[in-house]
């Protein structure tokens, strides 16, 4: 049995899991900064960094203690080394560092990225989806067979990627200008709906007609007039833009929409527009190589429009993780970092953060 520690602070998320296995999660806490981020409307990151330092110890702790598990328990300790914020990414490191030295304990850094990935690990075959089967069938545990095609969408990324095995990823494209979730919060944010977007666009969509505006689907063509795998979502923020200043010529962004803005509708419109395009080129990716399963994961995971769009039209399973693992989590870390491990993979306490941090090598 391995017990791992996993630790993230990458964004605006303080957590800490202890994973056993990789599999199977004995805790899984996660202190979120979103209230004090609010006010500002998307993340300050001094902010972040100094409440990291503030929530990182406890976090941790609580981790330990609600997995019943004490440090000299632990077999390795993983962190998340990058992409995300420098200020913030250097706390959990650090943490991280000074318990492994504390205990000589192993550490593994680990890519955010590849973190989103490994939540699907986490998940229980309740969340293996299929045209042919109902969703939880009969709770039969199927491994994950590759290739997989995964859409990771989140406030940072949007990224198609091809898995041919454990660590083993092609890209296949990515987002040109903003990420699906950052549109969602800047859209959230033209229609004056609360930060993070995603979930009051989502909310409000509910009660909308995704038809009722006619907003842009950028499908984007390589040189031979065929689709790519790239996105785009500027241009359908712009349009958003558009359609509230002919609704209400008096419009300003950051103050009460009037009367004259039909939210719920353009809400609806707008997440359809974003669904279509992720959900149309994620199952061509699939299509084209013959993927077994297709994934999705990070925060915008959570859209339920998105999740059933996916599951009806995929020729294929579709996994998605429990809410609890779409948005920033330890316990990804922690399984991410034992496959990694298990691999013989091991850091030494000199390594820096990788802001900036690709996912495939
Ligand atoms: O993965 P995550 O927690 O943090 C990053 O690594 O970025 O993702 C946060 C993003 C935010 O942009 C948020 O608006 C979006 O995920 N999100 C959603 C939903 N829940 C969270 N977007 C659409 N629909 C949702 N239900
Ligand atoms: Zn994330």
């Amino acid at each position: 049995m391995t017990l791992v520690l996993g630790i993230e602070t990458s964004c605006d998320e303080t957590a800490a899991a202890v994973v056993r296995d990789g599999e199977d999660i004995l805790s899984n806490i996660v202190a979120s900064q979103v209230d004090l981020h609010a006010q500002y409307g998307g993340i300050f990151p001094e902010i972040a960094s100094r409440a990291h330092i503030e929530q990182i110890y406890p976090v941790v702790e609580q981790a330990l203690e609600t997995a019943g598990a004490a440090l000299p328990d632990v077999d390795v300790i993983t962190v998340t080394r990058g992409p995300g914020l420098a200020g913030s990414l250097v706390v959990g490191v650090n943490m991280a560092k000074g318990l492994a030295l504390g205990r000589s304990l192993p550490i593994v850094g680990v890519n955010h990225l590849e973190g989103h990935i490994y939540s699907l690990w986490l998940a229980g075959p309740e969340y293996r989806f299929s045209r042919s089967d109902s969703p939880s069938a009969d709770g039969e545990h199927i491994p994950i067979e590759f290739p997989v095609v995964i859409l990771i969408v989140s406030g940072g990324h949007t990224e198609l990627v091809l898995m041919t095995g454990h660590g083993e990823y092609r890209r296949l494209g990515g987002t040109l200008d903003d990420a699906a979730g950052e549109a969602f919060d800047k859209v959230g944010r033209l229609l004056g709906l609360p930060y993070p977007g995603g979930p009051s666009i989502q909310r409000e969509a509910a009660q909308g007609n995704p038809s009722a505006f006619d907003f842009p689907r950028a499908w984007l063509r390589g040189n031979q007039g065929k689709q790519n795998f790239d996105f785009s979502f500027s241009g359908l923020k712009t349009a958003v833009l558009r359609a509230l200043k002919e609704c209400d010529p008096e419009y300003v962004t950051d103050e009460p929409v009037s009367e004259m803005i039909p939210v719920v509708d353009m809400a609806a419109s707008f997440q359809a527009a974003v669904v279509e395009v992720l959900v149309g080129k994620t199952i061509r990716a699939a299509d084209e190589h013959q993927a077994k399963e297709i994934f999705i994961a990070g925060g915008v995971s959570a859209n339920t429009a998105l999740r059933s769009a996916m599951v009806a039209e995929a020729g294929c399973p579709v996994r998605v993780p429990p809410l609890s693992l779409c948005t920033d989590n330890a316990a990804m870390i922690a399984s991410a970092g034992y496959f990694r491990f298990s691999a013989g993979e091991r850091d030494d306490l000199s390594f820096d953060v990788l802001p900036t941090w690709p996912l495939t090598r």
